[in-house]
């Protein structure tokens, strides 16, 4: 179980790092509960999952991939497990930043290591990272990446 606050703490990181930001794809976003958090902060927000039982909220039901038409200023995911990776190639392929709180790897690396693979994929990718911590227990680091030179 992840820390109770982390959804409330990861939208305020997100809005005053990406102040401009209006439009965020908020991905593996479970039951929505960062999209409530984050439209209550004015933003427009579309999550991607697959749960059934969620808040009511603008919800994509369905697994995210590379082919989603880019519709974003911005993409977000706390916890996004298995959708940690198309995250930071997407955020390269159509040159958005990211921001996501990353927490199982994909390839059974453990945690630091993983972190430091996902900010060597995006620096590959073209993509500036540095990090940044939540004040929260558990998997608190965020990972953001931006378009070289934005
Ligand atoms: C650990 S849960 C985190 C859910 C939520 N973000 C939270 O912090 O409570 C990981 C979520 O990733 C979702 N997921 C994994 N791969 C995905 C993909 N390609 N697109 C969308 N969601 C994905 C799963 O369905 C699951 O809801």
């Amino acid at each position: 179980m992840g820390d109770r606050r982390r959804f409330e703490l990861f939208a305020d990181f997100v809005v005053r790092r990406f102040p401009a930001a209006r439009t965020v794809f908020d991905i593996a976003g479970g039951m929505g509960r960062l999209n409530s958090e984050l439209s209550a902060r004015g933003r427009d927000v579309t999550t991607f999952d697959r749960r059934w039982k969620r808040a009511e909220v603008r919800y994509a039901e369905r697994l995210f991939t590379l082919d989603e038409p880019c519709a974003c200023d911005l993409l977000v995911g706390m916890h996004p497990d298995g959708a940690t990776r198309v995250i930071v190639e997407y955020a390269a392929r159509y040159a958005r930043p990211f921001a996501i709180v990353p927490c199982c790897s994909d390839n059974g690396m453990s945690y630091k290591p993983w972190l430091r693979h996902l900010a060597e994929l995006a620096r590959e990718r073209g993509l500036d990272v540095d990090e940044a911590s939540l004040p929260m227990t558990g998997r608190a680091r965020v990972l953001v990446g931006q378009p070289r030179g934005t």
